[in-house]
């Protein structure tokens, strides 16, 4: 029998309204994450992979500005409707966010160690006295930096953008998530040190068993990493499954235009195509 998803998204929505309007930023979300699943989520900008994403926690504006519907079942429990202050234990606690920018989630006017203690004491209180030291240093050196407790001691600013995005993720990892959620984690960062951050996240799955929602723009990096995709285009999903399967026998326009996408050497960069681009392509074929 199959184990039972720690995460069933279902028919999830997120509305935002202004000056009397709606706009719908997605809607009909649908999926499972198992435990130790990498899930990849892509799709062109706009397409509603970070709102979905934060819509989990609902990490979003409040009522009336934005609404969101559906269900969303983490280890059974309901978390769409739930009230601020619970949903604030679930948030960091069972499940993560890393984000693209890390200069803009790490406040420049602490150290390192001073904002992954604050995070470990917000949510294990059982951690205390020199062990929230120990926890902060042994987070930084489980994502691999290599002298944990002088980065333990910096300031944001003077981690080069690899190591302030690990310091990022030893963040996530002090509060030993449930659900890690890596939101264009690489983006920023040149190419030798994506590979090695994805390396990372791929052991953390590997050896704590964590499940992640990995949102990309890259079908290369999906490809190397993920278990599952969903393609999202214009604020639904147009296709998901396999990794393997969608890759080798993508079902929808949108996802062939994706992957005829990724980087190969000697071939030039194409911009990520839009549904429109592809409706036209095929009102011409
Ligand atoms: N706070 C907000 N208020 C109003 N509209 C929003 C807000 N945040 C996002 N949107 C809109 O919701 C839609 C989906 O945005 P979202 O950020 O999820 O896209 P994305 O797929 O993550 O894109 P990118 O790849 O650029 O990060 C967009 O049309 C965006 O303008
Ligand atoms: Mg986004």
């Amino acid at each position: 029998m199959a184990s039972e998803p720690l995460l069933r998204v279902r028919d999830l929505g997120v509305t935002f309204r202004s000056g009397g309007a709606d706009t719908v930023a997605s809607s009909g979300v649908t999926y499972d994450l198992a435990p130790g699943e990498i899930l990849a989520v892509v799709g062109e900008s706009g397409s509603g992979k970070s709102v979905s994403a934060l819509a989990l926690t609902r990490l979003l504006p409040a009522a009336p500005a934005c609404r969101v519907t559906g269900s969303v079942l983490l280890e059974g429990e309901e978390l769409v409707g739930l009230p601020e202050e619970r949903l604030a234990k679930v948030r960091g606690k069972r499940i993560a966010y890393i984000f693209q920018e890390p200069g803009t989630s790490m406040n420049p006017v602490y150290t390192i160690g001073f904002q992954i203690a604050e995070a470990v004491k917000a949510h294990r209180p059982e951690v205390t006295g020199a062990d929230v030291r120990r926890t902060v240093e042994a987070s930084l050196d489980a994502v691999g930096i290599r002298e944990p407790a002088r980065a333990a001691d910096s300031y944001p600013h003077e981690l080069s953008g690899g190591m302030l995005q690990r310091a990022m993720i030893a963040m996530a990892l002090a509060c030993e998530p449930k659900v890690l959620v890596a939101d264009e984690p690489t983006t920023a960062l040149d190419v030798t040190i994506q590979k090695q951050i994805m390396e990372l996240l791929a052991r953390l799955r590997r050896e704590r068993g964590m499940s992640i929602l990995l949102i990309t723009h890259n079908f290369g990096i999906v490809a190397n990493t993920a278990d599952n995709v969903l393609v999202m285009s214009q604020g639904r999903v147009v296709e998901q499954g396999p990794v393997a399967r969608v890759m080798s026998a993508p079902e929808h326009p949108y996802t062939r235009g994706l992957i005829a996408c990724i980087p190969r050497l000697g071939q030039r960069r194409r911009r990520l195509p839009t549904l429109e681009d592809h409706l036209r392509e095929s009102a011409q074929a």
